[in-house]
């Protein structure tokens, strides 16, 4: 081996070593496994399993309960991605992302000289989208759930009435948005999310009127949101509150089923996301331009891994721009976008010693805003059901409107549409005709749950928060374990980098790059912006024995938990 192979496999191995804060052993289970961001949550799925539920009745459980005990990305007026394996090898994927108002339109966060006010899309109830977590959790349990409908929903509302402790992080959360959300809910009554003095760790938070609208869902099903009392209360915010949302739009809501997206990378199944997702077509991509230029033949953390990386990313972000978007509204050009001739074309033009530049394409340049408030959870059971969640409000607590009377947060999902051509949103995101705002249609997401399978057989299920860096985050999970061979934990721990054509900049978890590798990227004219942390993993691995392996990316989110049995 030359001496540069033998120095930088040396470095990697030092980098993992340094970047990994909890023991490179994670504990394996037999009959089912939950990962989610918060311990209670993944407590709720684990009992559901263990009361005979399969991995679906889970995932029902736990994404009502993480409204309760993680609401600032858990949610009931969100929306998300499920993509789904069953026992029996059959794939599926559940859209239930927001849509547009009727009243939505093109310009509506444009003034009269076209300029974008981005505290419209952001903040408040003209930024909402119609909610489409209730629906999207009743298709699942229509299709898939084994247990009752109301017993799913009875951790949450147990939760909701009891009060849930607070953890550190989540009374730090709040009173660091304690302003923003006073900001939008003054004069309000029953905001539990809102007091005089601090959150403290170790506060009990009850919301009564959460549980509650959660009674009217376990009691009428989709109808306990989108109809009724809980309509009522909506369009009732939305009327005094400058919103645009009506009764007609929430019943009109409807979740979609969805042919995933399945690609093949070095001998595994990659089961992924479709559009209005972004996050299949560009895992898919990246994965392919990790074939073609061997990304396996380079050490972790080096050089070459680096720059290749940076640079399939920005071609693939920039494809993101100008082609993704609600597949029902525009004619998204899938299966070309992920065509082997297309993509070798498209990567040709990389080398390995040259940065190619983004800045000669005009768009907004903004700061990458450190955004882990969407939530994923991994789930499977003893039959082998396994299915991989990504769900969100948008922001930390969504809009931060809170429905007066329901106890839950408004998501603030419209500023996922492009505001007009080349404008970012806040994750520095930019877009134009294929994700321009019409009313019914759905806004581009980055949300990537994915399922890998080797041999037919089930082998990571997994995904991330972060905005447009989950993508990355989840490519780099996949390329962690298949190519540079690491353990389940080792996985997870690894640093981390993102970079998406605009800005033109790469984004790299403090331990990531080497002084060495840092250098050479400058060089080359890579603009490196430290990140605190990049994606919060829930990864499920498969072992060889068919045991399953839980690893939550606690050394980013302390309230990560794997649940197992
Ligand atoms: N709201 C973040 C995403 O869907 O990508």
């Amino acid at each position: 081996m030359c001496r540069t192979k033998l120095t930088s496999r040396l470095l990697a191995f030092i980098l993992l070593f340094f970047s990994c804060s909890v023991p490179l052993e994670s504990k394996s289970y037999k009959n089912g496994l939950v990962v989610t961001a918060h311990y209670l949550a993944s407590e709720v799925g684990k009992e559901i399993l263990q009361k005979g539920g399969n991995a679906f009745d889970a995932a029902v459980a736990v994404q009502f309960a993480l409204a309760v005990v993680y609401p600032r990305a858990g949610n009931i007026a969100g929306g998300g991605f499920a993509v789904i394996r069953t026992s029996g090898g059959d794939y599926n994927s559940l859209d239930f992302r927001e849509t547009a108002p009727k009243a939505a339109y093109e310009q509506m966060y444009c003034d009269k000289d076209g300029n974008v006010n981005s505290d419209l899309s952001q903040n408040g109830d003209l930024a909402v989208g119609v909610p489409g977590t209730v629906d999207g959790m009743m298709k699942l349990h229509q299709k898939y759930g084994r247990l009752r409908w109301g017993e799913l929903l009875e951790p949450a509302i147990k939760l909701a009435e009891e009060g849930v402790v607070l953890s550190l992080l989540e009374a730090n959360k709040l009173n660091d948005y304690h302003d923003q959300i006073q900001k939008q809910n003054k004069g309000k009554s029953l905001v539990p999310y809102l007091r005089e003095g601090l959150f403290r760790e170790g506060d009990t938070l009850s919301n009564i009127a959460l549980a509650r609208t959660l009674s009217r869902i376990k009691a009428s099903g989709r109808n306990g949101f989108y109809e009724g009392e809980t309509a009522g209360l909506i369009v009732a915010e939305m009327e005094k509150h400058g919103g645009i949302i009506t009764a007609e739009d929430l019943q009109g809501y409807q979740s979609v089923w969805r042919v995933p997206l399945i690609g093949d990378y070095r001998g595994h199944k990659i089961i992924s996301m479709p559009p209005p997702s972004s996050g299949g077509v560009a895992l898919i991509q990246l994965l392919k331009g990790c074939e073609m230029y061997n990304m396996n033949k380079y050490s972790f953390g080096s050089f070459e891994h680096i720059h290749l990386m940076v640079e399939l990313e920005r071609r693939v972000y920039a494809d993101r721009a100008a082609w993704l978007g609600d597949p029902d509204y525009y004619q998204v050009p899938v299966d070309r976008l992920i065509n082997d001739e297309y993509l070798e074309n498209r990567f040709a033009t990389i080398e390995m010693d040259k940065k190619t530049n983004s800045q000669d394409i005009k768009a907004g340049s903004v700061e990458l805003i450190e955004s882990f408030e969407t939530t994923h959870f991994s789930i499977v059971d003893s039959e082998g059901n396994a299915i991989a969640v990504t769900t969100t409000l948008n922001g930390n607590y969504g809009s931060k409107v809170m429905v007066e009377g329901g106890g839950f947060f408004l998501n603030n999902e419209m500023d996922d549409f492009s505001s007009k051509p080349g404008f970012p949103n806040q994750f520095g995101l930019v877009g134009g005709e294929a994700n321009a705002i019409k009313p019914g249609k759905r806004m581009l997401s980055s949300m990537t749950p994915t399922i890998v399978e080797k041999n037919g057989k089930l082998f990571m299920v997994l995904g991330s928060p972060g905005g447009s860096t989950i993508i990355t985050s989840v490519f780099q999970n996949i390329i962690n374990k298949i190519d540079f061979k690491m353990d389940s934990q080792q996985v997870v721990d690894a640093p981390r980098v993102h970079s998406q054509w605009l800005p033109d900049e790469v984004y790299a978890e403090a331990e990531a790059l080497s002084p060495k590798v840092k250098s050479k990227l400058e060089e080359l004219g890579h603009i490196i912006k430290i990140q605190n942390k990049i994606g919060v993993m829930a990864d499920i691995f498969v072992s060889d024995s068919g045991e399953y392996i839980g690893v939550a990316d606690t050394k980013r989110h302390k309230d990560s938990r794997a649940s197992g049995y």
